[in-house]
């Protein structure tokens, strides 16, 4: 597998984890005020990582570009900046961290723009493409 899938995956089930974890809370709690939270670790951090690491895979050519290692760079820092702040806002009712969680939100956007990038750019250089046609 591809190094970038690796991170990706890496990454992703340690938000998984977590994401478990406040599920768990949770439903022994009876207070589920934490429900997006538990859904964004979930669903941003785990479900999406996967499918990102899971397309490197299927385009190793494109996996070996330096843009698939900022698109894990950027969305892995935007979810670490907007996570944590998201789940202490609907566990603790505190929205002085709103500031932080569209930082981080902005961050994760721009990792997906990269992406996007990366979807409709050529797996092979047209120059790479030459030389394996030789
Ligand atoms: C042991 C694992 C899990 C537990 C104990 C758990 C528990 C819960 C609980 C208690 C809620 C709140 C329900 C409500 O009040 O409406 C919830 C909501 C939710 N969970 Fe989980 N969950 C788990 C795993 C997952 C996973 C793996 C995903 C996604 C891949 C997920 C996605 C969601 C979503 C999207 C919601 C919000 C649904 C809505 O909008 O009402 N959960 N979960
Ligand atoms: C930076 C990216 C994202 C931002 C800023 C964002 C923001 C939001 C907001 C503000 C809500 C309403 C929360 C509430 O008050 O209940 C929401 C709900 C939801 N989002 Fe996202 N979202 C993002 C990405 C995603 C992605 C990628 C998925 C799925 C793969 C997703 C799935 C959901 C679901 C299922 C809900 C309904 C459950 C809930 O309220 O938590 N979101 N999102």
């Amino acid at each position: 597998m591809p190094r970038v899938s690796e991170l990706f995956f890496k990454t992703g089930v340690i938000f998984l984890l977590l994401g478990i974890a406040i599920g768990i809370k949770m439903g022994i709690s009876g207070d589920h005020g934490a429900f997006p939270a538990h859904a964004h670790f979930n669903l941003l951090g785990w479900v999406t990582s996967a499918i990102f690491g899971g397309y490197y895979a299927l385009n190793p050519a494109k996996a070996e570009k330096r843009l698939a290692m900022i698109h894990y760079g950027l969305y892995t820092l935007g979810l670490v900046v907007m996570l944590p702040p998201l789940y202490l806002k609907f566990a603790t009712g505190n929205d002085a961290v709103d500031p932080i969680l569209g930082i981080g939100s902005l961050i994760v956007a721009a990792g997906v723009l990269v992406f996007t990038v990366v979807v409709f750019s050529p797996a092979q250089s047209a120059r790479s493409a030459t030389m394996a046609a030789r």
